[in-house]
């Protein structure tokens, strides 16, 4: 039998610290320093005082996660780090200690893409089967993407401006909740009409599977201003009326997308449909039972990783690096760190850039 490989894992893309050692599937330790006091004054991530952060912290994340796994460099088969898509400073932050640490024990090096991370975190915690559907939606990414291999993604659609995430913030921001706005929203909305107010779906009338979320968030914005005109300001009844007129009209958008993108992934004849939710709005209640639905009515198996795995972390970068390790895929001192990196080439890119870092 193979000796399992331990790899330690590095992530610093946006605004969480994170270091972990992996030995085979097992998690060993996964250690993440968010930054949400830092960036909470600003009402979005601010790029420099995340690199300055991710420089200070690295070092004291991954000592706490190679003390908790209790190995040290000689245990180790390989160093992987997140090295795109992201906000660059911090990108860099990471890539350049990874360096260090590579150049110092003559580890190999393993650049990660950080969306392929949150794409084989089903691999890791269940072991699913290519090819497998997966909606990535998070405060900065949303997409469907069909993993067909550890290095082989096709793009099937995704936001063409915000990402969800970014509207469940901008939202609670325009109706007084605190950040960040997910879990407050989704809270507020548990008491509200969602009939109350008449928001829009755009894009679902288009063929497709791209989504767009910008024009929720003006309709939104525009609906909060004219109660504000008519009473001065909004009670907790308003509150809740626009916050559950929100959700609802995003899950109405994933929904019927992911209705469309599993038609697309049906053609793939996979033996075992599955559909594979991840990251931080994947913690969204009515979300998640509307895809669960879904899939039922679908036979799809539906599945979404423990909510540590799905949010940023980096046992999914230390995961998505031994598999490239595996295949002999390694890096050498001349890595350079990434702003945007698409899994998906032959995708069309993606236009703008989200409040934590570029689109990928
Ligand atoms: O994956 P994540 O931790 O960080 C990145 O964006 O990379 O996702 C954070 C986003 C935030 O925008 C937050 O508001 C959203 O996920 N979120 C939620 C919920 N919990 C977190 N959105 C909707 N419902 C939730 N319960
Ligand atoms: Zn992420």
């Amino acid at each position: 039998m193979t000796r399992p490989l331990t790899v330690l894992g590095i992530e610093s893309s946006c605004d969480d610290t994170a270091a972990a050692v992996l030995r085979g599937s097992d998690i060993l330790s996964s250690v993440v320093y968010g930054q949400t006091d830092l960036h909470a004054a600003f009402g979005g991530v601010v790029p420099e005082v995340a690199a300055r952060a991710h420089a200070e912290k690295l070092d004291h994340c991954i000592e706490q996660a190679m003390d908790e796994a209790d190995v040290g460099f000689d245990d180790l088969d390989g160093i992987a780090v997140t090295a795109g898509p992201g906000l660059i400073g911090g990108v860099l932050s990471g890539v350049m200690c990874a360096k260090g640490l590579a150049a110092a024990t003559g580890l190999p090096l393993i650049g990660v893409n950080h969306l392929a991370g949150h794409a084989l975190t089903p691999r890791l915690t269940d072991d699913v089967p290519y090819p497998y559907l997966m909606l990535l939606v998070s405060g900065g990414h949303c997409q469907f993407l069909i993993v067909e291999a550890h290095d082989r993604y096709r793009r099937i659609g995704g936001t063409i401006d915000d990402a969800p995430g970014e509207a469940f913030d901008k939202t609670a921001r325009l109706l007084g909740l605190p950040q960040p706005g997910g879990p407050s929203v989704e809270r507020a909305a548990r008491d509200g009409d969602a009939s109350r107010f008449d928001l829009p779906r755009p894009l679902l009338g288009q063929p497709g599977c791209d989504m767009s979320f910008s024009g929720l968030k003006t309709a939104l914005l525009r609906a909060r201003d004219g109660v504000v005109a008519q009473k001065g300001g909004l009670t907790t009844q308003d509150q809740a009326d626009l916050a559950a007129g929100f959700q609802e009209a995003v899950v109405d958008i994933l929904t019927r997308k992911s209705r469309r993108a599993l038609e697309v992934y049906a053609q793939a004849s996979p033996d075992t449909p599955t559909f594979a939710i991840a990251g931080g709005v994947a913690a969204n209640g009515p979300i998640r039972s509307a895809l669960q639905t879904l899939c039922d009515e679908t036979g799809t198996a539906f599945m979404s990783p423990p909510m540590a795995l799905c949010t940023d972390n980096a046992a999914m970068i230390a995961y998505a690096g031994m598999e490239r390790l595996r295949h002999g895929q390694i890096d050498d001192l001349t890595l350079s760190a990434r702003p945007r990196w698409p899994l998906d080439d032959r995708a069309a890119p993606m236009l703008g850039s989200g409040k934590k870092g570029a689109k990928a």
